[in-house]
């Protein structure tokens, strides 16, 4: 039986699945080339049904991450906002108009709109509640029988933070946190005041900055911004900090009296944005651990299963995996509403078809692959010359090029799904090279100084660079370098010490775990800068993507499957 699960609004996503295993999934955005991509996934569709070499008739039901109907809480916080202001009231009434209009109502037409586009199918269509599509989407997938599921973001219907328990195949939300109080609004809303933008997704940003930073600031966050109160709780005062006003840059007196003034996007950083993205990252840490604590108290459970945007917070992570009681983890590695589509199709298959639990998320692999056939076709045409390689020796003159300082477009067999290049799409680079980082954002991705760059290595490696048996495959989470590795890769080593590793296994990634091995042979560490394939637009998913970004930046090296091509004059 096969099974189709959508995301619709921001992060548009279709996931496809048959008896329980995933066939394909992969975000709207990779095809339309629109970052976050917001509206119906029809070529995500498309693609799930071509991979699976089916049509809509073959499927038997399709599953939304989202109840459109659950409208009377905002309604009730937007009455509420009338009471402390007129442009509160006004942010959430013309946001709701828009929403109701065009998105909510939009999904009651959704079965229809499938058969107009894709054709007849007498499949059936099912809602499901958000916060319960990615809880499923991290425990239906995780390695564990039975676990404490946490589950947050800015919003769903009107939840934001969700306590569940995982059993088999029995989901049971335990408890519902709604709106205003929401740690993804708190965060958006603080990396806005640092001249962000949280439409682009620029939490990365304020997460990236906060290691430059002395959270002094953090007394004030916590005492009238966003507490926790110790019973499994946490407040968010609008009144200080509105995420609704923050989309338009507005900040009440009371913020701007304690913190000075926000900073204007074209605006130096300065030591204090660095210290106010430091204080809200430690406020919103606690408060996590503090909802933690009281989830192991309720559950009594060793296994914990994350999703939900703010599962993203790889520094949170980091800290979560050290000081909460849980011993286990998984965080799934479309942890934003991308992943509910998965989600939303275990539900089906869990809930409605009654199978049991077969499934494991052992990568992201599950998007758009091509042979070597169609990378030579698109080079060919696009008038590159390239030569043709066997693996080993593909292996041996990239790890080379890269440990003479090359920066290489990696492209090889189905890409990743969720944010995250996983070796399939994806910059590499030689870490040893302090001066990489800068050269990768500045001049090749075009983007901000401080952002962090993060290493893949070979999973083996780990207590070598960490001093722990850690295992990543997805990169979700940052950890402290031993001292003494720090200055041998310096490239991927934050300002605090940190990096956020991805642990590559032989098993799920053969290619690439050798390129590892074969760089370790020459360059002495089992280690490689490894940055999402793209400039300023979602990562590349074609060949044709692939070239036409090889055209236009400065990298010197392009690997499509088996072919290499050359920048001539390049450090090679
Ligand atoms: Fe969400």
């Amino acid at each position: 039986m096969y099974v189709l699960g959508l995301t619709t609004l921001g992060d548009a996503a279709a996931s496809l699945i048959h008896d329980g295993e995933i066939v394909a999934a992969a975000e709207e955005e990779r095809f339309s080339r629109v970052k976050h991509h917001s509206g119906f996934p029809y070529l995500a569709i498309q693609y799930c049904l071509d991979q699976a070499g089916i049509t809509i008739a073959d499927v038997g039901h399709i599953a939304l991450y989202w109840k459109p109907w659950i409208l009377r809480h905002k309604a009730m916080q937007a009455i509420k906002a009338a009471t402390i202001s007129a442009d509160m009231f006004r942010a959430r009434v013309d946001r709701g108009v828009e929403q109701v209009s065009k998105s909510y109502l939009g999904m009651f037409r959704y079965p229809r709109e499938i058969r107009r586009h894709f054709g007849p199918s007498d499949f059936k269509f099912h809602y499901y509640e958000h916060h319960l599509c990615h809880a499923a989407s991290a425990f239906y997938l995780s390695p564990f029988k039975s676990a404490a599921i946490l589950t947050m973001d800015g919003t769903g219907e009107e939840t934001t933070t969700m306590f569940s328990r995982g059993e088999d195949v029995n989901l049971r939300p335990l408890k519902r946190i709604k709106l205003p109080h929401s740690l993804g609004q708190f965060y958006s809303a603080v990396t806005n005041f640092i001249g962000f933008d949280m439409f682009a997704g620029d939490e990365w940003k304020l997460m990236g900055l906060a290691a430059y930073g002395e959270p002094v600031y953090k007394d004030f966050f916590s005492r009238r911004v966003l507490s926790a109160n110790g019973n499994g709780d946490f407040h968010l005062n609008i009144r200080t900090l509105d995420h609704h006003l923050a989309k338009h840059y507005q900040f009440p007196d009371e913020l701007i009296q304690e913190l000075g003034p926000a900073r204007q996007p074209d605006e130096k950083i300065e030591k204090r944005h660095m210290d106010i993205a430091a204080s809200a990252q430690e406020v919103l840490e606690d408060v996590v651990l503090k909802l933690l604590h009281n989830l192991h108290e309720q559950t009594g459970e060793k296994n914990l299963c994350l999703a939900g945007g703010v599962a993203f917070n790889s520094v949170m992570n980091g800290r979560i995996m050290q000081e909460s009681p849980f011993e286990n983890f998984f965080i799934q590695p479309a942890a934003g509403d991308a992943g509910c589509s998965l989600g939303a199709a275990y539900l089906v298959h869990h809930k409605v078809l009654k199978q049991p639990r077969a499934a494991q998320m052992e990568h992201a692999y599950y998007g758009p692959g091509f042979s070597s056939e169609e990378c030579a076709a698109v080079l060919k045409g696009a008038g590159l010359e390239f030569e043709t390689l066997e693996e080993d020796q593909l292996i041996a003159r990239v790890a080379k090029m890269i440990a003479d300082g090359a920066i290489v477009g990696w492209f090889h067999g189905r890409m990743e799904f969720g944010p995250r290049a996983l070796g399939r799409r994806s910059f590499l680079a030689d870490p040893r090279r302090a001066d990489m980082r800068e050269l990768l954002n500045e001049k090749v991705k075009l983007r901000e100084w401080f952002r962090p760059l993060a290493p893949s290595m070979l999973e083996e490696a780990s207590p070598k660079l960490f001093g722990i048996d850690h295992r990543d495959p997805f990169m979700v989470t940052v950890l402290a370098v031993r001292e003494e590795m720090r200055d041998r890769i310096p490239a991927v080593v934050h300002v605090d010490g940190t990096a956020r590793p991805q642990t590559v296994s032989r098993k799920t990634n053969p290619r690439y775990w050798k390129l590892l091995k074969e760089f370790e042979r020459i360059a002495g560490v089992p280690v490689l800068l490894n940055t999402s394939f793209n400039i300023q637009e979602p990562i590349v998913c074609t060949p044709a993507d692939a070239v036409r970004t090889f055209q236009a930046a400065s990298f010197d090296a392009l690997i499509l499957e088996d072919h290499l091509v050359l920048r001539q004059g390049a450090h090679l």
